[in-house]
């Protein structure tokens, strides 16, 4: 009887001294789905390149890259280098392919990770097509992170809290997009 009970307890004891383990793990688990997949259209793409200033002197990171047009628009038009930090792993591949196709595989670099876990210090200019919510949660890394000059562009949703050096209005096929530049340092 009494090695039963101290059996039980002896369970008890381990299953309440993993627990945090378990669920740190849990957290870890799957990064948090900053937006669905909806691609920029090209002259939404090729507009917040521009505004932006983007150069061939310039490191280009897209959080949430998509199909990666950003990054590629990014090496072929403006003759910058540029990362795609990506977590759908289909849409890593397939952009993966088209660099390779594109022969820009040693300016452009797609990396399969949680956008929210990237380290941003080597970018000069961020692109976002995320979500209000979504930018909020990455802005303290932006802020701690980015370099005064870079510039953070995004398509759609507002940085809360910063203040666009410049915002414009493009007509689409479909709708109305916005684009807010914000210059780190001035926002
Ligand atoms: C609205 S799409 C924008 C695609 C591209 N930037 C564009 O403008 O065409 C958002 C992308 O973010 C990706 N995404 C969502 N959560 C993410 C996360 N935590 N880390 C990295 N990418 C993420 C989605 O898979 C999707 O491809």
């Amino acid at each position: 009887m009494r090695i039963w009970i101290s059996i039980r307890i002896s369970i008890a004891v381990l299953v309440l001294a993993l627990a945090p383990v378990l669920s740190a793990q849990r957290i870890k688990i799957g990064p948090q789905r900053l937006a669905p997949y909806v691609p920029s259209p090209p002259q939404v793409v090729e507009e917040m390149l521009r505004i932006a200033g983007v150069t061939e002197n310039d490191m280009v990171y897209d959080l949430g890259s998509g199909d990666g047009r950003i990054v590629i628009t990014a090496a072929q038009q403006f003759g910058a280098r540029a990362v795609g930090v990506e977590i759908d792993h289909k849409l890593v591949e397939q952009t993966q392919a088209r660099l390779r196709e594109l022969n820009l595989s040693s300016r452009v670099e797609i990396v399969e990770q949680d956008a929210m876990e990237v380290d941003l210090s080597p970018a000069s200019v961020v692109t976002l097509y995320l979500l209000t919510s979504s930018n909020e949660m990455l802005k303290p890394n932006l802020e701690k992170t980015l370099k005064p000059g870079s510039r953070v562009v995004s398509h759609d949703f507002r940085i809360s809290g910063w203040t666009p050096s410049r915002t414009e209005v493009i007509r689409g096929e479909a709708r109305t997009h916005t684009i807010y530049l914000y210059e780190v340092g001035k926002q």
